[in-house]
């Protein structure tokens, strides 16, 4: 299949002003967060844009690969050069990420949450991604990475041996066959938005309100731990709110793994 994704029809679509006033499109590339890292070591200025067809090493969240074949999904990672450097809540990055791919696929008309903390489901399902890198010099933020992987066409869809959790494509759940491009815009005008007026306080409601399982059974595993609990919310640093059976509520961050009860154990 012809990718119908290059870096001219990029530049012509994307706002100046916004996320992408460089724009690095590769036919194939290993990660797109790797090569925007580069660049922004390399002194990259914000709103650098990585987008690839295809990756040949894509990575996901906990070590785990990302797949994107050529001429199927959205891969592309955007440099930030912040002068917001929340550090009492790291998980901000992964937040903007989160929100800004749900904004882009309810312009879609798709219904999409965010299952804390990064991924984006669709009626229940897996359709993309986050993962934000950021770098530190001398306890300020240099820069941070924020990579956005989406399952698009039907192609971009792993198969069931590699899924760690049921996964859809866009094409599938709005019914017709989406604009890549066009996503991509959606996506990275939100990410603009958000970014520029950056009120954490909004940014933790707006997440807050967007998370799917909410009020509901869930089991959470990570750190060699696991808990089953009511999912009733986010905490002041974008922790993931349990109330355990007991009445208790507990605050869990860091590299953690949810999910319903209602789909079986974990
Ligand atoms: C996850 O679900 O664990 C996060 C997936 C993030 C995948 C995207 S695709 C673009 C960017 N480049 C990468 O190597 N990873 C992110």
């Amino acid at each position: 299949m012809p990718s119908m994704l290059d870096g001219l029809q990029l530049r012509a679509l994307l706002p100046a002003g916004g996320l992408a006033d460089e724009v690095h499109f590769y036919e194939s590339i290993g990660s797109t967060n790797d090569r925007a890292k580069e660049l922004a070591e390399a002194g990259a200025p914000e709103g650098t844009l990585v987008v690839a067809d295809e990756q040949t090493a894509g990575r996901g969240r906990g070590g785990r690969t990302w797949f994107t074949p050529p001429g199927a999904g959205l891969a592309f990672s955007v440099v930030l050069r912040s002068q917001h450097h929340p550090s009492e809540m790291q998980s901000v990055w992964t937040a903007l990420g989160a929100l800004a791919t749900r904004e882009g696929l309810l312009e879609l008309g798709a219904a999409a949450e965010i299952k804390w903390p990064n991924d984006v489901l669709v009626d229940g399902r897996k359709v993309a991604g986050v993962l934000a890198e950021a770098a530190w010099r001398d306890e300020a933020l240099a820069y941070v990475v924020i990579g956005i992987g989406v399952n698009v066409h039907p192609g971009s869809v792993p198969g069931p041996k590699t899924l760690d959790y049921p996964a859809e494509c866009v094409d599938t759940v709005v019914g017709r066959r989406v604009d890549r491009a066009e996503l991509l815009a959606g996506i990275l005008g939100a990410l603009n938005r958000w970014h520029r007026s950056f009120r954490l306080g909004e940014i933790l409601t707006a997440w807050e309100a967007a998370l799917a399982f909410r009020g509901e059974e869930v089991h959470v595993e990570g750190e060699g731990r696991a808990w089953r609990g009511r999912l009733s919310g986010l905490g002041p640093r974008g922790e993931l709110r349990l109330r355990l059976e007991n009445g208790d509520s507990l605050l869990l961050q860091g590299a953690m793994h949810l999910r319903p009860v209602d789909s079986g154990p974990v």
